[in-house]
């Protein structure tokens, strides 16, 4: 079950009137496409694992569970601190979770619903107890900003829960993930890997952004994440009237309104925060989902889809009862 939430958001925020000075775009364009109108950015000098920490100290306070009673940290991550130690390494440092192992996973966007499906696999197997699992991204270090198709899009954030043991009915009751790697180039970061080492040619190339074919992945992910959502209804045996929240992955309102309307969901059961954070990748879902807890949207039986898709392609669900 998720025992507690936490976020950790940046003070700094850029709004899409800052974004009409930097590139050829308007505050109108970016929240008719995309819904979005701030996001947040993290302060030059901090860096993941600082907001990961600001999540995860929240999310333990929340579960009330020391840092010591971790067993794993998992954090879904594209954006880590370095190559290695991992981000969760030097989190775990932070966090004093002398007793944890400490993991990245790359699933892009889906990285949260990947590490949620490998906590449940880990507590259900009955090798650990408590399990931190984060979302953190610093996106804008990788934005292009003289690029108007995705610079306006992402923004950095990190959101937290701890997950423990089933209670009674509580609990994750289904996951579901799965990925597509034939559709890798329609959203990618070619540079800063094995195939192409940082150099000054890379650079001078702008290789170290992101890249997205926005229109066909806006496409797939539609019809990915209305799939992942269907499949966990039919394995968790619950019919769409049945769900008091869902939550999917925010990374444009018009794609969450038509997952929205393919479950035939009235718009008080689906939670949107894009406008305040924009794209914020594997942390859009845990950051949703505490907001949602804090708010009060989120109650003791309160039935929650999650729903994600990202870089990859990868993709999933994941069926909760709180
Ligand atoms: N401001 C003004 N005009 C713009 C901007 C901008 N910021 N960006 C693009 N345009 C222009 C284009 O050049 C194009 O002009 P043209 O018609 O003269 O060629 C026009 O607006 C329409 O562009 P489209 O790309 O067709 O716009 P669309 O309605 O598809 O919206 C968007 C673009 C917002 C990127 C959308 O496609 C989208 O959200 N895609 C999915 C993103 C996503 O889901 N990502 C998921 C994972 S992200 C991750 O894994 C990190």
């Amino acid at each position: 079950m998720i025992m507690g939430t936490g976020s950790g958001i940046p003070d700094k925020i850029l709004t899409n009137f800052d974004l009409e000075k930097m590139v050829d775009t308007s505050d109108e364009w970016i929240k008719e496409r995309s819904g979005i109108e701030r996001r947040h950015v993290l302060e030059d000098g901090k860096t993941n694992s600082d907001m990961a920490l600001m999540a995860s100290q929240r999310a333990l306070k929340n579960a009330g569970v020391s840092a010591k009673e971790l067993d794993a940290i998992i954090i879904g991550t594209v954006t880590p601190d370095s190559p290695f130690p991992s981000t969760a390494c030097r989190l775990q440092a932070k966090l004093g979770a002398v007793n944890a192992a400490a993991f990245d996973l790359s699933a892009a966007c889906s990285g949260f619903l990947y590490g949620l499906t490998l906590a449940d696999g880990i507590i259900s197997s009955g090798k650990g107890k408590h399990i931190l699992v984060i979302g953190s991204e610093v996106l804008t270090r990788f934005t292009d900003w003289e690029d108007r198709t995705t610079c306006v899009l992402f923004g950095d954030g990190a959101g937290a829960v701890v997950v423990g043991p089933s209670d009674g009915k509580k609990g994750i009751l289904s996951t579901y993930i799965k990925s597509d790697g034939r559709l890798g180039d329609l959203l990618y970061m070619s540079a800063g890997g094995a195939s192409i080492p940082p150099s000054h040619e890379s650079v001078d190339q702008r290789l170290h952004y992101i890249k997205m074919k926005g229109r066909e992945v806006f496409k797939h992910a539609v019809r990915s994440m209305a799939d992942a959502a269907l499949h966990s209804l039919k394995e968790s045996g619950h019919r769409r009237e049945d769900i008091d929240l869902l939550i999917t992955h925010q990374a444009n309102v018009r794609i969450i309104d038509a997952i929205a309307k393919r479950l035939k969901l009235p718009k008080d059961k689906v939670f949107v925060n894009i406008q305040e954070y924009g794209n914020t990748s594997a942390a859009s879902i845990p950051i949703a989902l505490d907001q949602a807890n804090q708010e009060g949207y989120v109650k003791d039986g309160s039935l929650c889809l999650l729903v994600a898709f990202g870089g990859g392609f990868t993709w999933g669900s994941c069926m909760v009862q709180f």
